[in-house]
């Protein structure tokens, strides 16, 4: 068995968008779909919750397996918790896989959004959302029955998880100065369609990085793990072959 290999989904979604790295990867790794708080089956608890306090119930699911070392990858809001327990518990890493995800903290426009869909949800439920969203997540190409099944994610999410999530999001702070500090290797992981963090943005991460490289995922947007499974897979092989022992 090789490493094993955390994930961490992204927003508003849960473990269920890794299904097919969980059957891909298996032979290379121990792989772990986390859900993280309010999604999937992991409860909510006491919001309010900042991404740190993922970090640390990651560091304690970990723990809790014994598992000491772990290649964690996230996608999206999975990248940004990533790159928080990177900052909190760097020496719990052999390798780190940033996909479809930023450095950066948002500008404000982009936080004002965030607490725009705060009010949303609570005002009208997650159904605006889940008709709305999966044309942003998704690349144009994407199939029907893929769109469906994103929105059916969406749709039965917890719109009081929604809010958390929304809301520590807007208040994470900017890891791109940590960039070059991180010792593991690190993939960054982009789809070609990306709309919501665009190749460019994943192109100048890697740059930072001391220890990056950059795969672009052909025909996918920002999903790119579930639209382009075995490009997606297909990079993850490659890095768990080099990455720490
Ligand atoms: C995600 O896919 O997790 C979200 O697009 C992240 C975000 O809203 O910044």
């Amino acid at each position: 068995m090789g490493p094993t290999l955390a994930l961490l989904h992204a927003f508003p979604l849960s473990s269920e968008l890794w299904e097919p790295q969980l059957e891909g990867l298996k032979d290379v790794a121990r792989v772990l779909a986390v859900d993280m708080r309010g999604f999937g089956e992991t409860p909510l608890g006491e919001p309010p919750y900042d991404l740190e306090d993922l970090a640390r119930d990651l560091r304690d699911l970990l723990d809790a397996l014994g598992v000491d070392r772990c290649v964690l990858g996230g996608l999206s809001m999975g990248g940004y918790v990533a790159l928080a327990f990177q900052r909190l518990f760097g020496d719990r890493l052999r390798g780190l896989v940033l996909a479809d995800t930023r450095a950066a903290a948002d500008a404000p426009a982009a936080r004002e959004r965030r607490y725009q869909t705060i009010r949303q949800v609570e005002t009208h439920g997650v159904e605006p959302l889940a008709s709305t969203m999966p044309g942003t997540l998704l690349s144009a190409g994407a199939p029907e029955a893929m769109r469906e099944q994103v929105k059916a994610w969406i749709a039965s999410a917890d719109p009081r998880a929604i809010a958390a999530a929304q809301r520590a999001m807007a208040e994470r702070p900017d890891s791109t100065d940590r960039l070059a500090s991180i010792q593991v290797p690190t993939l960054v992981v982009v789809g070609d369609e990306d709309a919501l963090s665009p190749p460019d943005e994943a192109a100048r991460m890697a740059s930072m990085l001391s220890h990056g490289r950059l795969v672009r995922i052909p025909h996918a947007g920002h999903l790119s793990s579930l639209e382009n499974p075995a490009a997606f897979n297909h990079a993850l092989r490659d890095f768990l072959g080099a990455s720490a022992p």
